[in-house]
């Protein structure tokens, strides 16, 4: 997804979502965040709504390339009870040094970029943290419901225009093994629709 699109959404992205975010993103949030601790690196942190739930004894960088998304991330960093820092990076180009990070979270990102951007931005992933360090990926994916499936398709034109996102773009756990990840672990967090894929370096 190029960046110019994040650019020109940023000012609604979350108005948008805000009636999902409250329904249902939230209780995941706290759910992916749970137990984590050390360094952390939100890759893709858009307008921060994870912010609130970074553990208290974590240190966290959010990266984002677009600063427009950003902005609104700065303005949350209140609401942080742990050490952050927010810079504008690209994911598949990240700044830090080798075996840097304790873990490395992707909220809602992946489905944004096709198979050849997430292997660019999980290897660097992989690259930057530390050995016995973990990857944790929050992804749509189709429900096989038969009527939840059916409302997912009719919904995707309008995910695919707003958020340059789509339903089938899971980070498969066959692209994760070949980047090196491994003990790869995948857990459906709200009904079979979303999906946490958990993986160690
Ligand atoms: C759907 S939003 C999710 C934001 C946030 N993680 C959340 O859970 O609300 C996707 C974010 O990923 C960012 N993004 C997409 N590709 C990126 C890249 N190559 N480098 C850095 N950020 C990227 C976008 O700018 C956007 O802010």
């Amino acid at each position: 997804m190029p960046k110019s699109h994040y650019q020109s959404i940023a000012c609604i992205y979350d108005i948008l979502d805000y009636p999902f975010e409250i329904l249902r993103y939230q209780q995941i949030r706290r759910l992916v965040f749970e137990g984590l601790t050390g360094h952390l690196i939100d890759v893709g942190v858009g307008t921060g709504r994870n912010i609130r739930f970074y553990p208290r004894n974590t240190q966290v960088i959010g990266i984002d390339n677009s600063i427009n998304m950003l902005r609104h991330a700065v303005r949350r960093k209140k609401y942080a009870k742990n050490n952050l820092s927010l810079v504008e990076m690209d994911a598949q180009e990240l700044g830090f040094n080798d075996k840097s990070f304790d873990f490395a979270v992707l909220t809602f990102i992946c489905c944004t970029m096709d198979p050849e951007h997430q292997m660019a931005v999980l290897n660097e992933v992989y690259r930057i943290l530390k050995p016995g360090g973990k990857v944790l990926i929050l992804d749509y994916t189709y429900s096989s419901a038969i009527i939840r499936r059916l409302i997912m398709k009719i919904w995707a034109p309008w995910v695919n225009f707003a958020y340059g996102a789509r339903f089938d773009r899971k980070v498969n756990k066959e692209l994760i093994s070949r980047i090196g990840f491994r003990n790869i672990n995948l857990e459906y967090v709200y009904s079979d629709s979303i999906i946490l894929t958990k993986a160690e370096k």
